[in-house]
């Protein structure tokens, strides 16, 4: 039984593309969400990037889930898995099995902003899946966690680290978000990177081989492609830094020379100096307790962390109380 629930249509996305374009880069300092990275090549290029030896998260990540899967299944007695920015489907299925092999699993809601995404995992994990209810929210997890489908005993997983792509105040909003539209008792799995030597973050984000410099890059492509900008992606070079303040890292794209980019359909000119950085995405790392106080501010008790031998990623298990 598959089923797809719209909360965003294509022109949805491409008013707010628009508004976060012409915000972001009429704006001091320049600046673009991360979310449009991820066109079909952008998100190729993001799985290149989980297979790269600098980039430890995923397989880090991965490997705490292959673990405990079962004790997590266990522990929750899920009915309902609901999947945030769902994506590549691998770490969903061992969630899934786990689930099932429980035998208390009976639905999965993935949910993305991504139709395109979202119809090719459902599909595929329908045919692996055939007895489970699959329903796709095509949905944005800043504004339609309210529409999550009711259910009872729902584990809502939130993989990757991708809450780091949210500051502080983004995480609140989020987290209080999610906890309105849970009934108490019910979880959510979270993965997070944990703060760590800068030694090891930055070449995770700054790679031999480059990718990363051409996944920062394709959002230019994208602006170019969607809003008729014409935009040179190689005038801009690829910047990875650690800020010990935030704890975050930051990802930007800094022009290479005195530059105008003309956006035709924003009917806007936006200038660039030498050496203007456009921050494009930010990675928070974060910290066990850290993150227990910041769950605990929105309603969600930490009941387990886990992590791996070299405690470089965590995935916590938090109840809604
Ligand atoms: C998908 C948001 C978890 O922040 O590590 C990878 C995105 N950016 N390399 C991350 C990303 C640069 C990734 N998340």
């Amino acid at each position: 039984m598959t089923a797809l629930e719209k909360h965003l249509d294509e022109r949805d996305l491409a008013r707010s593309l628009r508004a976060d374009v012409r915000e972001g880069l009429t704006g001091t300092p320049k600046r673009l969400p991360p979310k449009w990275f991820y066109d079909a090549r952008g998100s190729l290029l993001f799985e290149d990037i989980t297979r790269l030896p600098e980039y430890y998260p995923t397989r880090t990540e991965r490997a705490i889930l292959e673990a405990n899967a079962d004790r997590i299944a266990g522990i929750t007695d899920a009915k309902t898995l609901v999947e945030l920015g769902s994506g590549s489907s691998e770490k969903t299925r061992l969630l899934l099995d786990a689930m099932l092999r429980r035998g208390t699993l009976g639905a999965f809601v993935p949910l993305d902003v991504s139709e395109s995404a979202l119809l090719s995992a459902v599909a595929s994990l329908t045919d692996a899946y055939p007895g489970l209810s699959i329903t796709g929210v095509v949905g944005d997890l800043t504004r339609h966690l309210r529409h999550l489908p009711d259910g009872d005993n729902r584990v809502v997983a939130f993989l990757g680290g991708t809450i780091g792509n949210l500051v502080p105040d983004e995480r609140a909003a989020f987290l209080g978000d999610l906890r309105a539209a849970l009934h108490p008792g019910e979880w959510l799995l979270l993965g997070a990177d944990q703060v760590k030597d800068p030694g090891v973050l930055v070449p995770a984000y700054d790679d031999a081989a480059g990718i990363t410099a051409e996944f920062n890059r394709n959002v230019l492509h994208v602006i170019n492609r969607e809003l008729r900008a014409d935009f040179d992606p190689l005038a801009f070079a690829h910047v990875a830094r650690w800020d010990p303040d935030h704890e975050w890292i930051e990802m930007r794209l800094r022009s290479t020379r005195d530059q105008q980019v003309h956006i035709r359909d924003l009917n806007l000119t936006v200038p660039f100096t030498t050496g203007e950085e456009l921050r494009t995405e930010i990675s928070a790392k974060f910290r066990r307790a850290g993150l227990t106080a910041e769950l605990a501010a929105s309603g969600f008790a930490l009941r387990h962390w886990w992590t791996d031998p070299r405690d470089w990623f965590g995935v916590a298990l938090a109840q809604a109380v």
